[in-house]
């Protein structure tokens, strides 16, 4: 049985994968956080060890990274409202820290799986290229020149912004340590890099004011605006376009690149669903007209005249507004999957909507 450190288990990914993992009673789990909260209900399972601390002041890391097969690397800040609030805890989190773990690794010859992000492409071609250049029309005047919206790992070039937008300290800071996992894995490192492409599901962030504060990402947060009949807030307009992945599929990729280490190492893969893109103006719609179908609204919510009916509207914001000075964003992000699935046998199964709709269920459940 595989023995799988996971550093950041009680996260959303982490979470999914110890559920399935124990379940299919294929791995022997050691998991380290500093909060327990979204483990709870396997913390006594068998095969499954826990320890509740930062991985920094971990006494026994060393040894435990001695004695596994595989390390799963995947805590980190990744919520865009602290890039450019909080950039140095950002690039802490994202580099300084994950980076001696990586150290780790290569001194004990112990493969690691580092979980990166698709936000590596940065601001994507789309931003600098007008929509004309950008269209595959035969008629259109500059159709010999299409822009490929795909993502591809081996090729795309990166493009973020200047210093001064701190969004991108999370994106470079990511960047320079899947460099450096690269120039490892030169001196002997066995390594995956996955580039997660937006994943949703239950357990996914926090309700803020509830478990959380300030702003989750925009799932959790137009969530919290349907439950409490405020707004929804389309930030700059909500033209940028993002691929949401269930996480069931995430998880399913992420257990066969384990159990097929040897022939996947030496590979960053995008890990994405490119059927499910939407621009953040259709997901809010969308978003809104399945909540508005479930018993919650119907109960709480719908009824015409009542005094305490709560509804939601769907407003524009400016990004600097909603997020501060130095937010920037990515325009548009579609992976291509050609690669992960030249190595394992893998498509994403779950639709847009019903993975919406399982998440906005998980949500009223747990929130409403
Ligand atoms: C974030 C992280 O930066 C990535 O590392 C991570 O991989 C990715 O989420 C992910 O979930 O995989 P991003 O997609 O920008 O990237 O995260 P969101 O906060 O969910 O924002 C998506 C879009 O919605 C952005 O255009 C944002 O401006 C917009 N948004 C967000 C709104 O219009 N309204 C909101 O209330 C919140």
């Amino acid at each position: 049985m595989k023995k799988i450190l996971i550093i950041g288990a009680s996260g959303f990914i982490g979470s999914h994968l110890i559920e399935q993992g124990l379940a299919q009673g294929k791995f022997q789990f050691i998991g380290v956080d500093t909060y327990s909260t979204k483990i709870q209900p396997w913390l006594n399972q068998k095969n499954f060890e826990f320890f509740q601390s930062d991985y920094q002041d971990l006494n026994e890391l060393d040894e435990i990274i001695q004695k596994t097969d595989l390390v799963l690397s995947l805590a980190a800040l990744c919520n865009p409202a602290q890039y450019n609030t909080v950039p140095l805890q950002v690039i802490e989190s994202n580099y300084t820290q994950p980076m001696k773990l990586v150290e780790k690794c290569h001194r004990y010859n112990t493969p690691i799986i580092h979980l990166s992000t698709s936000e590596i492409y940065g601001r994507t071609l789309g931003s600098y290229v007008s929509q004309d250049s950008q269209s595959n029309d035969e008629n259109s005047s500059q159709a010999s020149h299409p822009i490929n919206p795909e993502l591809v790992e081996d090729e795309t070039p990166y493009l973020l912004g200047p210093i001064h937008e701190q969004r991108w300290s999370y994106a470079s800071a990511k960047q320079l340590l899947e460099r450096s996992i690269y120039a490892y894995g030169d001196e002997g490192l066995p390594w995956i890099i996955v580039r997660p492409f937006n994943f949703i599901g239950s357990r996914l962030d926090y309700m803020p004011g509830i478990d959380g504060e300030g702003t989750p990402r925009v799932i959790a947060n137009f969530m919290k605006s349907l439950l409490s009949g405020e707004d929804l807030q389309l930030v700059d307009g909500g033209s940028a376009r993002r691929c949401f992945t269930d996480i069931q599929d995430a998880v399913d990729a992420i257990f066969q690149l384990i159990e097929n280490f040897d022939e996947c190492q030496g590979e960053v893969y995008n890990l994405g669903a490119p059927g499910n893109e939407v621009s953040i103006q259709d997901l809010a719609l969308q978003m809104r007209s399945i909540f508005r179908k479930t018993d919650h609204w119907q109960q709480h919510c719908a009824p015409v005249g009542c005094e305490d009916a709560i509804d939601s509207h769907i407003v524009k914001v400016s990004s600097e507004e909603f997020y501060g000075k130095g937010y920037a964003d990515s325009d548009r992000r579609i992976p291509s999957i050609e690669k992960i699935q030249s190595k394992i046998n893998w498509t994403p199964q779950v639709s847009l909507e019903t993975s919406l709709t399982q998440t906005i269920h998980w949500f009223i459940e747990r929130y409403g």
